[in-house]
Parts: structure tokens; sequence; C-alpha cells
């Protein structure tokens, strides 16, 4: 089977096939990959448990894909193209025989330090290529990577190695963010005061800072592979693993406590990213794809590492920031290394925007010819200025759906193909089975509705299972429609059937495309020792799409506020990292609540929104006054 459609026509040829025909469909794309041995049940699902086993008993690895199959045919093609956060130090290009070659060799110094099969390796690195190679050497040993973003606090590091049980931390001295350094190696340090079962850490070394290192405990990435080199550079043939052995962790927040471990499997995983790479960029062989995503989260796993590297694509990776030295970096580093595909996310869009036209009008941006957007609805003013100033109005923008517990793209244009609307993610891709929910339950059927987004056929890519807790799995995505896997986000089908993602229809908020657990900052909030309760709600905001915005009850009004303000902001930076900061705090002396004390978020949201008028009926709270005080101390806030 060919893996990639070819106009409309096909595409709709080809959904059509996978919704009559879906084990036939994916067994033709799987077959496009390499298997030790091949499958002999293509699906087996319920999602009652769930259980869901795709290519049952097949035997595979991953890096068997996504490096060695490459090597006979495009040994020396550009596998990874690094460029650095200081645009002055050398860009560094890795063909797919020496990432190759790094990747058995890690391997090797992975298990020289007691990693096997199974086990569970954190990882805390800088975007640099060791931070690609060290994923890649996790899946060629069969360990279970387990990818910390690098802005997250000491605490969500031990949170998330204490969940998983994980042996071993690699992280690196420092990591540079434009100008700053942010010290990596001693925010592993104060984790691991919390963790019992790390017994090795390996660290490299990136900025050059004076880091503590702890004998028997505490190695040198570069030390490790001298090491590995004086035993003679020994070749580490892949780990054979079974379909549905886990590849990876992935901890992401919800509405409820605290982030949960999504499980990710090998081959299911392997063929979804796959095929939706090639399929939604249609990537042409030489290409340059460059995913502005970090590995630390679903984005850069499915669209830096695994999914370009499986279908034999030049992926570039960035260190740095978009706005340093200035604004125009973004598009320097496009002309640089001649990109033709660029994958972004809103917010970077609108940030850029609002520097300025002088940052991109003389930039060389002529190789581009296919855009993605990512991680949140984009608006329309964002899409047009994309559309016109980064694609010259030439190049098509996929605006991709998806989420971590999905593995890979679930509804967007496929790029040149699919007809494109801004704000719209347009349609499902192949396999994939969208249903709207009304609020009992029942589907929407036809065009022109609007409800809660459901998937009701599994897919290769979905989770099998949330880490240790299989029943919150369960819980979360599948117990609020029977037989469906709940998104979480309401959409709307348009009249012409193209579905458009509103936003979540949870406590969840999306802040810069990032994943903020409300009830998770909550109790971080609430830990702060003068805060008696506090109720978290998203607002408006212009670039990172939604602001967190932190009602607080503190136990003394009489204090000076402005300190209290700065103490809750180093607590959630403390407890859960800089990306959960609230944006706007307001002291109150009550929430609106229901006499049976649940906090009326909906009147809150209103209210942050600025639009009063609708707060609607407030007679059931239990002291409706306290709106009416919440208003005017909101409208000071402005
Ligand atoms: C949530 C998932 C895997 C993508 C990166 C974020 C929102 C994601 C879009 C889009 C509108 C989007 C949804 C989703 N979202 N992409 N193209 N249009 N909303 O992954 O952290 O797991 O978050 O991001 O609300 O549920 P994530």
């Amino acid at each position: 089977m060919e893996l990639q459609i070819k106009d409309f026509e096909d595409y709709e040829k080809t959904y059509r096939y996978s919704v009559e025909h879906p084990e036939e469909f994916w067994a033709g794309i799987a077959d496009t990959f390499f298997w030790r041995k091949k499958w002999t049940n293509v699906l087996n699902w319920n999602f009652k448990e769930p259980n869901i086993k795709w290519f049952e008993n097949g035997k595979l690895n991953i890096t068997e894909n996504c490096l060695d199959r490459h090597i006979y045919t495009n040994g020396d093609k550009p596998a990874i193209i690094w460029e650095p956060n200081d645009p002055t130090e050398s860009a560094r290009v890795l063909s797919y025989k020496q990432l190759l070659e790094k990747v058995e060799q890690f391997a090797n110094v992975l298990k020289n330090n007691g990693v096997r099969k199974g086990d569970r390796v954190c990882i805390y690195l800088p975007m640099v290529p060791e931070l690609a190679i060290a994923v890649l050497s996790c899946a060629r040993v069969g360990a279970i990577h387990s990818v910390v973003f690098g802005g997250f606090s000491a605490q969500s590091i031990a949170d998330r190695i204490n969940d998983a049980e994980c042996s071993l931390v690699i992280t690196a001295d420092g990591n540079y963010r434009g100008t700053k350094v942010v010290e990596l190696k001693s925010i592993v340090d104060d984790a691991l005061v919390q963790c019992k079962t790390i017994n090795k850490v390996i660290v490299l070394t990136r900025a050059r800072i004076g880091v503590s290192m702890i004998k028997g405990r505490d190695v040198w990435w570069e030390d490790e592979i001298h090491k590995v080199e004086s035993q003679g550079n020994p070749a580490y043939p892949a780990e054979e693993m079974d379909a549905e052995d886990p590849l990876f962790v992935l901890y992401t927040s919800g509405s409820t406590g605290k982030p949960k471990g999504v499980v990710h499997t090998t081959a299911g995983y392997m063929v979804y990213t796959g095929y939706t790479f090639s399929n939604v960029f249609q990537y042409k062989s030489d290409e340059v794809f460059f995913c502005t995503a970090d590995i630390g989260w679903i984005t850069g796993h499915s669209y830096i590492v695994y999914g370009p590297l499986s279908q034999g694509a030049t992926s570039l990776m960035f260190e740095g920031i978009p706005t340093w030295p200035d604004a125009g970096r973004l598009w320097d580093v496009v002309a640089k290394h001649k990109v033709n595909i660029l994958y972004t996310a809103p917010t970077a869009i609108r940030s850029l925007m609002a520097a300025g036209d002088q940052y991109i009008d003389d930039k060389d941006l002529s190789t581009i010819t296919k855009l993605g957007s990512v991680g949140e609805p984009i608006n329309e003013e964002a899409w047009h200025w994309y559309n016109e100033k980064v694609g010259k109005g030439k190049a098509p923008i996929v605006d991709t759906w998806w989420q971590t517990e999905n593995g890979g793209i679930l509804i967007s244009a496929i790029a040149g193909i699919t007809p494109t609307k801004p704000g719209y993610a347009m349609l499902p891709l192949p396999g994939v089975q969208p249903v709207l929910m009304d609020e009992n339950g029942k589907i929407l059927e036809g065009n022109g509705v609007s409800g809660n987004l459901c998937i009701k056929f599994p897919w290769p890519g979905m989770l099998r299972t949330t880490w240790g807790d299989h029943e919150r799995c369960r819980l979360t995505y599948f117990s609020t429609y029977e037989d469906m896997y709940f998104t979480g986000d309401g959409c709307l089908r348009d009249e012409e059937g193209y579905y458009r993602i509103t936003g979540r229809v949870d406590d969840v908020l999306n802040v810069s495309g990032h994943r903020i657990g409300t009830a998770e900052l909550e109790n971080a909030i609430n830990m702060h020792s003068d805060v008696v309760e506090s109720a978290i709600v998203g607002y408006p905001h212009p670039v990172k799409g939604q602001g967190i915005y932190a009602f607080v009850i503190v136990e003394d009004h009489q204090k000076d506020l402005e300190l209290t303000r700065k103490d809750i902001n180093a607590t959630v930076v403390r407890l859960i990292g800089a990306i959960a900061r609230p944006d706007k705090i307001q002291f109150v002396r009550d929430l609106p609540k229901t006499r049976s004390g649940k906090i009326m978020r909906r009147i809150l949201r209103k209210i942050v929104e600025g639009d009063f008028a609708n707060v609607g009926d407030t007679t059931t709270l239990l002291d409706p006054s306290v709106v009416e005080e919440i208003k005017e101390g909101a409208d000071k806030m402005k």
C-alpha cells in the first residue's frame, strides 16, 4: 500500500476504506514498516475496560525503523539539523549513519549503567541533539523514557520520577534560554532528595557551569562515552520489543489531581506517527521539517523525533527561543537551514506578529511550502498573518488538532489536498472516527451541530493506560460516554462537515499551548501558609491564548498583599514550574459557592471575561453579595 494520499478524491476513498475496513487499512500501513516478526492479529479492543491492542504479537524495535532501515539507502542524509540558542555558535548536522552510531554508543552507556528492558528512565535535558539521542537510546534498549520538560520544577520532576519509579535520570549541567542559563542539574539534585528509586544520574556538559557531582551516583555523559569507545565501540543490536510493550510515559495535566502518566506503546505509536507525519505534511524526500515544539511535550516526541525519523525525513531541532536575540530569530533559522515545512503554535505566531513586521519583512522565507499549527485554536488574525507573512499566500496551513493521549494528529487538513479555513482543523484523518455528543449522551448526527468531541473507534496511536492506575484512565477518558473515547474538547461540525475545535469543556486551561490543570494549580496555591482557598479560571489573553486568573482567599487581609502575591507566585513556581505562574491574582473575601459548597466557576469565568451582564442567576448562591464584590475587585485589576 502507498503511504501518501495523492489528492482529495484519494483522501475520500482512503477515509471510507479506513472506516469500513479498519484492520485491513492499518495492516496495509503497518506493512510499510520493518518488523522482526509480523503481527498475528491487527486489533483487539474494547473501550469498557479499556483494553486496546494493535498488531498483537508483532515484534520490532522502533529505532530499527527510525535509523537502521534508512542507513542502506540514505545513510548520509541529514536526520537531525540542530540550531543552537546562540546564533554565533555552530549548527550541528547528524546524518542517519551518525545518529545511529551515537544511539548505539549511548545505548551501551545505558547498559553499562544498569538499564534493562522495561526500566523507566527520566530525561530532563535541553533541546540539544543528545536529547533525541537519549530518547532513541532508551527505545533501543527497550527502556521506557519519561521526558520531563525543562520548565518544570524539582517537585514536578520528583513526582514524575516517583510515580513511574524511574531508576536513572539523564540531565545536563545547564540549559541556555536566550540570555539565561537554567541550572538543570541543581534542579535535579533538589528533586532527588525525595526520590528513592534513582541510582544513577548521567550529566551532559552543555552550559559549563559548576554542578555538584555525587560519587557513585552521578557520572558525566562524556566520560561514559569514552568508556564505550575504549571498549571498542561495540554495536548495540536493538532489543526485540513486543508491539504492545510500552515505549514511553509522558505526564499531562487533567481536570483533577496530579498529572497522569500517559502510556504509549511501541508499534501502534510508530505506525500512527509515521503515517500522520507523512500525510499531513505531505513530506517529500529532500524537505527540511522544522517543528518548534520542545521534545518535552508530545508534539516534540511525535513530530521532531519518531514521526519524521521513521519516514527518513530531515528534522530540525532548535535550542533557543523565537524572540532572542530578536523577534526575527525563527525567520533567520528558516532562512539559514532552508526550511520547507514549519510546524508551530498559535501563541508563537501571535507573539512574533505583535513584535512587528520589521522582523519578518526582509527575511528569506522562499523555501517554505507548507505550514502547520498546533496546540490551541488559532484565531483568524494570527491565521491570516501566518498565511500572508510567512507563507506568502502560497503555503497551505494545516491546523492540526490532537492531544498527548492521541499520540499523533487526529483532525487536520492534509497539506495542499484538503481545503482550509481559518480556525478549522477541517477533517478527520483516515482511521479516525469522530462523533459529537450532547450533554445527555446522545450522538449528534448530521452537519451544523456542536457538542462534545469523542472518538468512537480506536486508532493505533491512542494511549493504552495511565501509568500505575488503569482505573484513572478508564474514568478520565472512557466513562463520560459509553464506548467512546472522550477528548474533553468542544467542537463544531459546520454545514459543510468541517470540524472546528472550540476549546476545553472541562477545567483544563490551555496557556501558550501548555495544558494546565486547575485543580493541580489550586492545590499548589493552597499550600501557601496564608491561603485559605483559591479558584483558578482562564481568561482571554492576546498572546497566550488563555491567561491564568487566580481568585484567592487569604487568612489575614491586613497583611501586605503585594508581598503575598509574590509569595504565591514563588510557591507555584516551586511546586509546579514557571509555566503555571498566575498572570493575575485577585484577593477576595469569599468565592461564589452553591449551598452545597461547590464553587460556581461559570460565574468567575464570566467575570474575568469582563462579561458582567451574563453572569447569570446568582440567587442559588450561599451569599450572592460576593459576586458584586468580586466584580468590583476585578474592575480594579484591569
Ligand atoms: C489540547 C491537548 C498534541 C498537541 C499539543 C497539545 C488543544 C491542540 C489544537 C488545535 C484547537 C487544540 C485541545 C486539546 N488543542 N491542538 N489545532 N486546535 N485546540 O497537546 O497538551 O495534550 O493538549 O490542546 O484543547 O485537548 P496537549
